[in-house]
C-alpha cells in the first residue's frame, strides 16, 4: 500500500494570508455568546470538513458526541467541573477515541477490500493494524488518543473557517462522561470541545508564551 501511493495533482502554496491567519488568531475563547446558536447545518459543514483528518490505515476511531440540549448541557456542565463555556456555547462536542477501531469489524477494512479487490489483500494489513495498535492496552490508548486529538485539532481549524471559535477541556471528569453518556467499553473520552461565537466585547488574556523554534526542535 505504502509504496503504490500516486499522487495525481502536484498543489501550490495556499494563500499566506490566510493560513496565517487561521492559525494565529486561534483562541481558546473563554466568552461564548449564548444568545448566538449554532445551526446544525453549519455543525455538519465543519465536521464534514473537519472529517478529512488523517487517521491511521484511515480508520478514524473516532466519534463526536454533540451536546446540544440544555439538559445534555447541564449534565455536562457538572462533570466538566462547572466550567461556564459548557453553558454558555451552544454546542460542546464530546471528542470520542475508539481503542478497539482497528478490528476486523471496522468498516474503513471493507472499504479498502474494495479498493485492492478482495479481502485477502487486506489481510496483512490488518495483521499490522493488530500487532501496531491492538497488542497492548498502551498501543490502543495511545492509537484512539492520537487519531481523536487529530480530528479534535482539525474540528477547530475547519470551525474558524466559518467564524465560529473552539475550546478544547480536558479538566473533566472523564469516566463520569464515559458513564454519563452511555459510551461504549472500548470507547474513551478524550476531550471536550465548546464551540460557537465569541461574545463581543469580551477581551481575551493576552496570548501565553509559545516555545522557539530552538527549543521546540532537536535537529538530529
Ligand atoms: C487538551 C486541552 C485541554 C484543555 N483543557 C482546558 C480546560 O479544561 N479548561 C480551560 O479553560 N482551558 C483548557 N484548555 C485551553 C488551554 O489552556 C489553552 O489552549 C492554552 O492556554 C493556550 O491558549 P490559546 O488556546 O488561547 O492559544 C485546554 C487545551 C487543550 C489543548
Amino acid at each position: 500500500m505504502y509504496n503504490k501511493t500516486i499522487i495525481t495533482i502536484i498543489r501550490g502554496a495556499l494563500g499566506m494570508t490566510d493560513c496565517k491567519r487561521l492559525m494565529e488568531e486561534r483562541r481558546s475563547v473563554n466568552f461564548f455568546d449564548a444568545a448566538q446558536p449554532l445551526t446544525p447545518e453549519l455543525l455538519r459543514q465543519i465536521v464534514e470538513l473537519a472529517s478529512l483528518a488523517p487517521s491511521a490505515f484511515n480508520l478514524q476511531p473516532w466519534r463526536l458526541i454533540a451536546v446540544r440540549s440544555p439538559e445534555g448541557r447541564e449534565r455536562l456542565w457538572r462533570l466538566a467541573q462547572q466550567q461556564p463555556k459548557v453553558l454558555e456555547a451552544p454546542v460542546t462536542l464530546i471528542v470520542v477515541g475508539d481503542r478497539g477501531a482497528w478490528q476486523g469489524d471496522n468498516p474503513a477494512w471493507g472499504e479498502l477490500a474494495a479498493m485492492l479487490g478482495g479481502a485477502e489483500a487486506v489481510k496483512p494489513y490488518l495483521a499490522m493494524a493488530e500487532a501496531l495498535y491492538g497488542a497492548t492496552t498502551e498501543r490502543r490508548i495511545k492509537f484512539a488518543e492520537s487519531n481523536a486529538a487529530l480530528l479534535a485539532m482539525s474540528v477547530v481549524y475547519a470551525a474558524r473557517c466559518f467564524g465560529v471559535e473552539g475550546h478544547f477541556m480536558s479538566g473533566i471528569d472523564f469516566a463520569g462522561i464515559k458513564q454519563a453518556f452511555a459510551l461504549d467499553e472500548d470507547e474513551e473520552v478524550v476531550m471536550l470541545l465548546a464551540l460557537g461565537y465569541a461574545e463581543g466585547g469580551k477581551v481575551l488574556y493576552p496570548r501565553r508564551k509559545r516555545q522557539s523554534y530552538d527549543e521546540l526542535v532537536e535537529e538530529v
